[in-house]
C-alpha cells in the first residue's frame, strides 16, 4: 500500500556537480521515500584517508537519519556507513549499496499504527557544525537523542494549508508528547547529547561524552590538539581531542548551540563563541530542554591564555506561576489542546512547555484576563514583538479554548513542580 497522497518525502541525497557548469556527476541516495524527516543537508567534510590499505579521497557526513557516510567523492562509490547514534528505523545499510534495510513497522505513513522512533524528526545530527581533526583521524560529532511519536494524520480530516501552517502529514495532538508526567519524566530522560569522537576508518566511536541537554553547540578542533565545544547548560569546555578529557571549563551564563572559532592577531591566539540559545528543538519540542540554560545574556566570548577577564553577574529572571482557577470543562480543554497543538505549539512549545525563546504561555499574566488573550492572538497587540495574530484562522470561542488548555497545563505544571525536580 502507497503512504498517503499528502506525504512528501525528502529526496535524501547528496548530489555531485560541477561547480562551474552545474553539470551532474553523480549522486547517492540515503534513504529511498524517507518518513521520518530525514535529510542529507548536513555538512560535509573532505579527507583524505587510508582504508583497507588504499588511499581514498572521501566525503563523509553524519546526516540526520543516524548513519556516518563515507563515499568516494569522484564517483559517489559508497564505501562505509556505519550508526554512529541510536537508530530504530533500520536495521542497517547494505553493505554493497549502502541502501538502507528498513524495518517494516517504522514506515507509521503506509501501516497507519504510531512508532516511536530514533532519531527523530530533528535528527541524530543537525545543523550544528561536525569538525574533522586529520592529526587524530576523528571526525566529532555533536550528536543528539532523542525519540518523536511518529502518527501519521488521517488522510480523512488532514488539511494542507501550505504556506501558513505546518502541513507535515503529521498528526499534530497524537504526535505531542502524552501530558502524563511518568510518561513525560522517561521520555525526557531518554532524551540527551552526545559529543562523539568518531573515527571513520574503524567506523566507530573513539570516546564520546554524555549531556543531559539534547541540544548543544558545534566543533571545533585545533591543531594543537584540543577540541572546544558550548553546551546546552551553559558551559564553553575545551577536551584534549585525542582521549576527549576535558580540560577546561567555562561558565557562560546561557546555553550555547552556535559552533566557536580561532584566529591569531599579532601574534595571539584566540577563540571566540557566539553564547545564546535558540533553534529549532527548544522552539517546539520545549520541554527537552528543561535542564538547558535559559534566560542569560546573549554575548560574544572571547578567550585567550592568561585572560582576565570575567563575566558581570548572572541575571537571574524569576517567574510566578499562578494560573487562575481552571474552572472550563473537559471537551473544551480538549478542544483546546487540538487547536493549541495547530496553531501555538510551534513558537511557544509542544503541550504548552516553552523552551526559553518565546513567552512561556503557562506563566503569562494575561492568563486570568480573557480581554488581553484574545487582543493579542486576534487583534495583533503584540504584533510588533513577533507575536503574529490569528484573526483569519481562529474564533474568539476558540482561542478562549486555547487558554482553558494553557490554564490546564499551568496547573499541572505546579504539581510537576510541587512533587519533583526533573
Ligand atoms: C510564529 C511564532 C508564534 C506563534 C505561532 C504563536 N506565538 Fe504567541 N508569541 C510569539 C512571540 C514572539 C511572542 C512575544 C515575544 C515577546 O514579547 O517577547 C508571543 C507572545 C504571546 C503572548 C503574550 C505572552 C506574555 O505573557 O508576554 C500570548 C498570550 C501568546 N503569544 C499567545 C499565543 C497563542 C494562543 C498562540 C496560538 C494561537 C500563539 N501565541 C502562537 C510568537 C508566536
Amino acid at each position: 500500500m502507497p503512504p498517503p497522497p499528502y506525504f512528501h518525502h525528502s529526496p535524501c541525497q547528496v548530489l555531485a556537480l560541477k561547480p562551474d557548469t552545474g553539470e551532474y556527476v553523480w549522486h547517492f541516495q540515503q534513504v529511498p521515500g524517507e518518513d521520518w524527516d530525514y535529510t542529507a543537508t548536513q555538512h560535509m567534510i573532505l579527507a583524505d584517508l587510508t582504508i583497507d590499505g588504499r588511499p581514498r579521497k572521501v566525503i563523509m557526513q553524519a546526516p540526520k537519519n543516524g548513519f556516518f557516510y563515507v563515499l568516494d567523492r569522484a564517483t559517489g562509490e559508497f564505501i562505509s556507513g556505519t550508526a554512529y547514534a541510536k537508530v530504530t528505523w533500520a536495521e542497517g545499510l547494505d553493505p554493497k549499496t549502502g541502501r538502507p534495510i528498513v524495518k517494516p513497522e517504522a514506515l507509521y505513513s503506509t501501516t497507519g499504527k504510531p512508532q516511536l522512533i530514533y532519531p527523530g524528526p530533528g535528527g541524530a545530527h543537525n545543523w550544528h557544525p561536525m569538525s574533522y581533526n586529520p592529526r587524530t583521524g576523528y571526525v566529532y560529532i555533536p550528536s543528539l537523542e532523542a525519540a518523536f511519536g511518529y502518527v501519521a494524520h488521517d488522510p480523512k480530516t488532514f488539511q494542507k494549508r501550505p504556506g501558513v501552517f505546518w502541513s507535515f502529514g503529521i498528526d499534530p495532538v497524537g504526535a505531542a508528547m502524552p501530558e502524563d508526567e511518568a510518561t513525560r519524566k522517561a521520555i525526557r530522560a531518554g532524551s540527551k547529547g552526545r559529543l562523539i569522537a568518531w573515527d571513520p576508518v574503524q567506523k566507530k566511536a573513539a570516546w564520546n561524552v554524555e549531556y543531559p541537554v539534547a541540544w548543544n553547540g558545534g566543533l571545533l578542533s585545533t591543531e594543537g590538539g584540543l577540541l572546544f565545544q558550548g553546551t546546552g547548560q551553559g558551559r564553553f569546555v575545551a577536551y584534549d581531542a585525542k582521549d576527549g578529557k576535558k580540560l577546561w571549563d567555562f561558565h557562560a551564563q546561557t546555553g550555547i548551540i552556535a559552533a566557536p572559532v580561532t584566529y591569531e592577531v599579532d601574534g595571539e591566539q584566540y577563540v571566540t563563541v557566539l553564547a545564546g540559545w535558540g533553534g529549532a528543538i527548544p522552539l517546539v519540542v520545549g520541554e527537552l530542554a528543561l535542564d538547558a540554560a535559559k534566560g542569560g545574556t546573549n554575548r560574544i566570548l572571547t578567550f585567550k591564555l592568561g585572560a582576565k577577564g570575567e563575566l558581570p553577574p548572572m541575571r537571574t529572571v524569576v517567574r510566578k506561576l499562578a494560573p487562575p482557577q481552571a474552572t472550563a470543562a473537559k471537551e473544551v480543554v480538549d478542544k483546546g489542546r487540538a487547536h493549541y497543538q495547530q496553531y501555538c505549539a510551534a513558537c511557544h512549545g509542544d503541550t504548552a512547555a516553552a523552551g526559553g525563546i518565546v513567552p512561556d504561555l503557562r506563566y503569562s499574566a494575561t492568563l486570568g484576563d480573557a480581554g488581553a488573550w484574545k487582543a493579542i492572538t486576534l487583534e495583533g497587540a503584540m504584533l510588533k514583538n513577533g507575536m503574529v495574530t490569528f484573526e483569519k484562522y481562529l474564533k474568539p470561542d476558540e482561542v478562549e479554548q486555547i487558554r482553558a488548555y494553557v490554564i490546564q497545563r499551568a496547573h499541572d505544571e505546579k504539581k510537576r513542580l510541587e512533587t519533583a525536580t526533573k
